[in-house]
């Protein structure tokens, strides 16, 4: 049976390896420099996937938790020196103010975003770091997609910030690195020989295909980054 997840599906696994995500270890490494000193730090990667950043986390000197609600990727993650459990973000298993640090990349936009952010909120202390990368709109909303996938729930870029700072951080960077994103579609499209065939691979139906099209077509979507720190609450 197909998956009807884009980040479990054969082609992008084949593909991008154990970083289910565009801008690979580029991104993040930069995500955690803008984050700051990172020694000793008590960090959560949200989502964490397969483990990929939760490495990247150990090398800068954190104290690395990863949690994600897919079990056999948490299996891949278990190679890595780092706790991992099962959980679902909307609803974290962490007491308040507890971490230093929460790395959230490509998972937000499969969420239930605002409950999401509250929840990150919650489990950091005033003024522990957001660190969020994930997919945003530079056209119209979303569109149809046929399968889920960090495009599905993208908005533009400045309700982005209105929802992050509506959840009560500020916000201290905001970069667009869709040229990372742009990379990796032009690799699957040489691997498939089109954007259709590409998402022909993922889906194994031709009309999905051209829904997955169309959808990219319409929303356009970009790649951004995101830090900010959590307000002291007063
Ligand atoms: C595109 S992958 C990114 C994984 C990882 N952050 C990375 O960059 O390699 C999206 C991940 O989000 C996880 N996920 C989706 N919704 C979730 C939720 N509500 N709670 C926890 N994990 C979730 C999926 O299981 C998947 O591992």
């Amino acid at each position: 049976m197909r998956t009807n997840e884009l980040y479990a599906s054969p082609p992008v696994r084949k593909f991008l390896g154990p970083a289910l995500r565009p801008g690979g270890e580029r991104l993040t490494r930069l995500m955690l420099e803008l984050a700051g000193p990172l020694q000793g730090a008590l960090a959560l990667d949200a989502g964490c996937g397969c483990g990929a950043s939760l490495a990247l986390l150990r090398e800068h000197g954190a104290r690395a938790v990863g949690l994600d609600l897919n079990a056999s990727f948490l299996r891949e993650a278990g190679d890595v020196d780092a706790r991992v459990a099962q959980a679902d973000l909307a609803d974290l298993p962490l007491p308040d103010a507890c971490l230093d640090l929460v790395l959230c990349e490509c998972v937000w936009n499969l969420t239930d975003k605002e409950r999401v952010l509250t929840e990150f909120r919650r489990v950091l202390r005033p003024g522990g770091t957001l660190a969020l990368a994930d997919i945003y709109a530079r056209g119209c909303r979303s569109g149809d997609w046929p399968v889920r996938c960090c495009f599905a729930q993208a908005t533009d870029l400045q309700t982005v910030m209105e929802q992050v700072a509506g959840a009560g951080f500020e916000i201290d960077v905001v970069e667009e690195h869709t040229e990372l994103l742009k990379k990796t579609a032009a690799d699957f499209v040489f691997r498939h020989g089109s954007l259709h065939g590409f998402w022909q691979a993922v889906t194994g139906d031709p009309v999905l295909a051209q829904m997955a099209c169309d959808a990219s077509r319409a929303s356009k979507p970009g790649l951004f980054l995101l830090i900010g720190h959590a307000r002291k609450i007063t």
